[in-house]
Formats: structure tokens, sequence, C-alpha cells
């Protein structure tokens, strides 16, 4: 075989053909042959913008039974929305989420606009997002890339650049088969095939629909295409949390700013998280005099672009301090609260230390 035996028209109707029969029954997907919900297509590709699949799975039916519509999430307290985020990842997506919903529905009437142009204009949907759910909701003839279906254009196209350099290139091949047949299948077959066979390592070429489509499967080792940039290392910032005790038990906490990592969650008040280990306790960065004492241990915890490490200190106060911006709460009802995992990783550090203290 030559590479201009190679068609792409017989890889489109192929992997259709494939995904009609082995496709992920997932829960925002609409059956054969029934219209999809913009409003369930929407959801669904904001939660996987960085969740798995298997964690948006179990996580989204019970979401769309407690917002059924994009008018019952419109009408929804932000508060309620980002508490039920919780494990979901980032909740400037569950932010973007509900001031979506609120535009949709004042300034469309509550119908999502259909064109790429327009969706990414709305709050939490970039270039990717709005391609994708142009293509599945819409069935517009467009084929957003996300790193699966980058990874099989690669490998098809013989393509070994990674895919940062490539880019332009594949966009450029995904524009060539969009087409109008079956757009939105089309987009989800290819996420599948790259989930199930064309995986990153050990791809399973010999179940593959597409095989004989393929470059890189033909004539090269496929596990080498595209080329995987070096991991750049994650830097390392410390800084100090204070667990203000008050009399009553309650516990002080405060909002984080609105803008910026875990905009507007709720933590412990703290220290700036600088990238020296030389945090020590230092009553300037204590929200208010208490005798404070550090506890052993510290909180590890990661994000996306650093690791955080946070030593915790202890103090108790008889007073209300109301003029610090923050609130007072029992630790023993916080499952109420909406609390970032960093938060919760702080309680629970505590908590385990006055069991052992
Ligand atoms: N990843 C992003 N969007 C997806 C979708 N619609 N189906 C499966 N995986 C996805």
């Amino acid at each position: 075989m030559t590479e201009k035996d190679f068609s792409s028209n017989s890889f489109y109707f192929d992997l259709l053909e494939w995904y009609d029969s082995q496709n992920r029954r997932l829960p925002w997907r609409a059956q054969s042959g029934v219209t999809p919900d913009p409003y369930i297509i929407w959801i669904s590709e904001i939660m996987l913008q960085q969740t798995t699949v298997k964690t948006v799975s179990s996580r989204f039916p019970e979401f769309i039974s407690r917002w059924p519509s994009i008018k019952n999430l419109a009408y929804a307290k932000l508060d309620k929305i980002l508490h039920s985020w919780q494990g979901l990842g980032y909740y400037a997506r569950a932010r973007n989420l509900h001031s979506c919903a609120k535009i949709v529905v004042k300034t469309y009437g509550g119908h999502f606009p259909q064109t790429e142009i327009e969706l990414a204009a709305l709050p939490g949907i970039g270039a990717y997002t709005a391609a994708a759910i142009s293509a599945i909701a819409f069935n517009n003839p467009v084929l957003p890339i996300d790193s699966n279906i980058a990874r099989v254009l690669s490998r098809v196209n013989a393509i070994e650049d990674p895919v940062v350099k490539s880019m332009p290139l594949l966009i450029k091949k995904a524009q060539e088969l969009a087409r109008a047949e079956r757009p939105g299948d089309f987009a989800q077959a290819m996420m599948d095939l790259g989930s199930l066979v064309c995986k990153p390592t050990k791809p399973i070429c010999c179940n593959c629909p597409i095989h004989k489509s393929c470059k890189a499967g033909n004539f090269h080792n496929p596990e080498n295409f595209p080329k995987k940039l070096r991991k750049k290392m994650r830097p390392t910032r410390w800084g100090i949390v204070f667990w203000a005790k008050r009399e009553d038990g309650t516990v002080f906490f405060r909002r984080r700013p609105l803008s910026g990592l875990l905009g507007g969650m709720i933590e412990l008040p703290g220290s700036k998280w600088v990238p020296k280990n030389n945090i020590k306790f230092d009553r300037k960065t204590a929200p208010f005099p208490a005798r404070w004492h550090v506890i052993p241990g510290e909180v590890k915890h990661s994000f996306s672009h650093f690791n955080l490490v946070l030593k915790v200190a202890i103090g108790e106060t008889k007073y209300d301090h109301l003029k610090i911006d923050g609130f007072w709460h029992s630790p023993h009802q916080i499952e109420k609260l909406a609390l970032p995992t960093l938060t919760k990783k702080v309680i629970k550090h505590v908590q385990r230390h006055n069991k052992t203290a």
C-alpha cells in the first residue's frame, strides 16, 4: 500500500460505522436519532474541561436532576452551585457556568447561540469548548481538537511534532475532515477512538476501525506520534494558615478574592504563599492577636502549576473580632459550606492533631 491509497472519505465513514456500535454510552450523550439538548452538552463540556470522563459520568446526573434547565441554573444561588461543584475542579468554572446561564437566559431567551464565535464570547467557553458545543449540540461542521483528537490526527497523518508545534497543521487536517454529514458524532467518535483504541501508550491498532487509513500505524511505531514535550518541574510555594478558635467552638473563615486561584472560595486566614521555605510564625500575618502556636506537620496540596506546603498555627480568642472580613463557623458543620479541597485538608490536619494532642 502506498500513501496515495489513503482516503479521508473512507476514514470518515469507517470511524462513524465503528462509533455506531462501539461508542461509550455516556450520560450526556443523546441516543442515536435524538436531537441533543444544547444545555446538556454545554454542562458536560464545561465539566469535562479539566475533569475525567469517569468523574464527570458519576457527577453529571445529579447536577442535571438538580438544575434540569438553563433557567433553573440561571435563577439558582451561586453558593449552591459552588457547593455541588466540589471535586469537579476549579471553581471559576462553576462561577462562569452561572454567569453564562444568566446571559443565555437574558440575552438569548434561554437558547444557546449556535456558532463558534458567538459561543466563545460567553463566559467559560473557550475555542475548544465552543467548537465542541457547535459540533455536538448543533451539528455544525467543525472538529474540536482535544488531546485525544490531536493524537489521532497526528498518527493518522504521521505528524511527529509535539502538538503545541503542529497545531496549525492539525487544525487544517481537522477542517478537511469536518463536514456536514454527522459532525457531532464524528467529533465524539474521534474522542472515543483516542480514549479506547488510539491510546497514548500501547495503542490497540489491531482493533482500530481506521487502521488502513493510518500512516503512523502502517509505516511507523504509532507510540512515537506525536512527540511529547518534557514536563516542566512544578515549583513549590510555602505559607502559614491560622486556625482561630473562639470560646463557643467556632472557627474563623474568610472568603478569597473573587478573581484568581480558588476565586471566591472559603479558606482559613493565612499568609501569602511564597517561593521560599522560610515561613515562620509572624504576628503581623495572624488575623488578630492570640496565643498562637504552630502545630507539627504540614499540609501539602498540588495546584496545576505549583505545589503548596502549609504550616498551621492554632490560637484561641474570646472576642468576636467583627472588624475583620470573615465569619465564625462550627468546624463540625462544614459540609454545609462550599469548601475547596485545600481548606478541607487543613481542617483534617487540625482535627488529627487535636485528637492526638
Ligand atoms: N472530552 C471532552 N468532551 C467530551 C465528550 N463530549 N465526550 C467524551 N469526552 C470528552
